[in-house]
């Protein structure tokens, strides 16, 4: 007869957390929402690998783009670089990321010397940028010939047609930096010569980058920036259980810091060979989680199999109908209740205490405090970034609505058949996705700041400045279909639509 679980999964709005004294000190300008990433003999050492903030990028081709990996290592997070690519063009991905220079900007408006002042006022009004370089073949990376700036044009008194080598600043009149300047000192250059923008050169007089002034305050801004050892931003990268002998050692190549097999269903002998051979390539200098499961069983088979973290959930995501298509999965908050307590029993037995992230469904800012306290020790997040400037996908004025596009691995759209295969024939697949819109949202930076404030807020009321200390000893309710009723504004009449506050 089939096992019957005695008591229903349940989703994260199922529950509620319930306050604890708060003392003094307990306030969010005192929390840590630093949390490990990869296993660790917690107790001996310090986890090789940290996030500042608990929340990673999906590995979706909707979501996780060398763009977004960048904007979310700034705030202390981590990306996982969708896998749904040629090894090729993921592996480029993370060099982006990896030879990014925060504050060095290749620059996206450029003309040559025969152009005229009507191309620099319609790349003005595209880009939005005032500073244009001139170069030899109008490319970013081509011959410094000079800049354009608003200074250099009057449009009242010139014509459109006039030539930008005749008003361009020429290059023998333009203060510029080699390419082995640091960005600090690059700004002191740009504060002792009051310039706008600072082009660094290399050597044979090509331009590579500018630094502007206006960017300055920026990169001080950023103390939770996730940094390797070299300084430069961390970044991971998808994997599957098909291409990874020639998928893994490329991405190592170029630089990933942390590897992810992507499936929707990880309890399986192509998830342990994956590893199996991770480890016996490169031991356990390369690190790699896996997924994904909703129970002990699949958790304790990947953590033996030498996975680095492992990833819950089946069938929460946003834009997700696996649930429906397949009939298999499990409510997120059951999910993650059972697995913490499943990696907390094997660190217990094995000193080795393996990560979790819950991976989908998290819908409200709270549903991000819930999954920490049930025992997640980062989350994955989809249709939250997929909303943000800083995603691959396209923004929509849909009557009046600001979207942006967000489609499913699993769906027609991204056609990444391996995430769901059982070695069958690729002509049987079917979708496991939709393709749908998202509220725009603006910026990444603004909106996680305001996220993890609520999530800092709801820590001090319970009483806690750390993540763990929370998940030791959180105390949570589930709550009754009428008092989530009661949760919500009841009983009254709206003024506006707007944000109930
Ligand atoms: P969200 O944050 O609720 O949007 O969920 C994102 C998660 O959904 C991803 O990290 C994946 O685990 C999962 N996912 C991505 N694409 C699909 C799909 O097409 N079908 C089912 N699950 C998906």
């Amino acid at each position: 007869m089939a096992y019957y679980y005695p008591e229903p999964s349940r989703t994260f709005s199922e529950y509620l957390l319930v306050p604890g004294y708060t003392p003094e000190g307990c306030v969010p300008a005192n929390v840590s929402l630093k949390t490990p990433l990869v296993k660790y003999k917690k107790g001996q050492e310090e986890c090789p690998i940290s996030l500042n903030i608990p929340m990673v990028s999906a590995i979706m081709q909707s979501v996780s783009d060398d763009t977004m990996a960048i904007a979310l290592a700034k705030e202390g997070g981590m990306s996982f670089i969708y896998g749904s690519q040629s090894v090729e063009e993921e592996a480029a991905m993370v060099s982006r990321v990896k030879n990014y220079k925060a504050g060095f900007v290749v620059s996206d408006s450029n003309v040559t010397p025969e152009s005229t002042l009507a191309d620099v006022l319609a790349l003005v009004q595209e880009r939005g940028h005032n500073t244009i370089a001139v170069t030899d073949d109008a490319s970013p990376n081509g011959k410094l010939l000079g800049i354009v700036t608003s200074r250099d044009y009057r449009v009242s008194r010139m014509n459109p047609t006039d030539k930008v080598k005749d008003f361009m600043t020429s290059r023998d009149k333009l203060i510029t930096a080699g390419e082995k300047t640091t960005l600090k000192e690059a700004n002191d250059i740009i504060w002792d010569h009051k310039l706008n923008a600072l082009p660094i050169v290399d050597k044979s007089g090509r331009l590579m980058y500018f630094v502007f002034r206006k960017d300055y305050s920026a990169h001080k801004e950023n103390p939770l920036e996730l940094l390797d050892s070299n300084k430069r931003y961390m970044v991971g990268a998808g994997i599957n259980t098909r291409d990874y002998e020639e998928r893994v050692p490329a991405l190592v190549e170029a630089g990933a810091d942390v590897l992810c097999i992507d499936s929707s269903e990880g309890y399986s002998c192509w998830q342990a060979k994956t590893l199996q051979f991770i480890r016996e390539k490169y031991g356990d200098k390369v690190k790699v989680g896996a997924g994904n499961v909703v129970d002990r069983d699949g958790f304790l088979f990947l953590a033996k199999a030498g996975a680095d973290f492992v990833k819950v959930g089946i069938g929460g995501g946003s834009i997700c109908i696996t649930r429906e298509q397949k009939g298999i999965g499990r409510g997120q908050a059951t999910a993650v209740i059972e697995v913490a307590k499943a990696r907390d029993e094997y660190f217990k037995e094995t000193g080795i205490y393996v990560p979790i992230c819950s991976d989908g469904g998290i819908v409200h800012d709270y549903h991000m405090t819930l999954a920490l306290a049930m025992g997640a020790d980062f989350l994955m997040m989809g249709r939250y970034f997929a909303r943000f400037d800083e995603s691959p996908t396209t923004k929509l004025n849909i009557n009046g609505t600001y979207v942006k596009e967000y489609w499913g691995e699993g769906s027609n759209r991204a056609r990444n058949w391996q995430r769901y295969d059982l070695g069958g024939k690729s002509s049987l697949a079917f979708e496991e996705g939709v393709d749908s819109y998202v509220t725009y949202a603006g910026s990444l930076h603004d909106n996680v700041a305001k996220s993890l404030y609520k999530v800092k807020s709801t820590m001090c009321n319970c009483g806690f400045i750390t993540i763990p200390d929370m998940q030791a000893n959180a105390k949570m309710t589930v709550v009754s279909s009428t008092s989530i009723v009661e949760g919500g504004y009841h009983d009254v009449m709206l003024r506006s639509t707007g944000s109930k506050g």
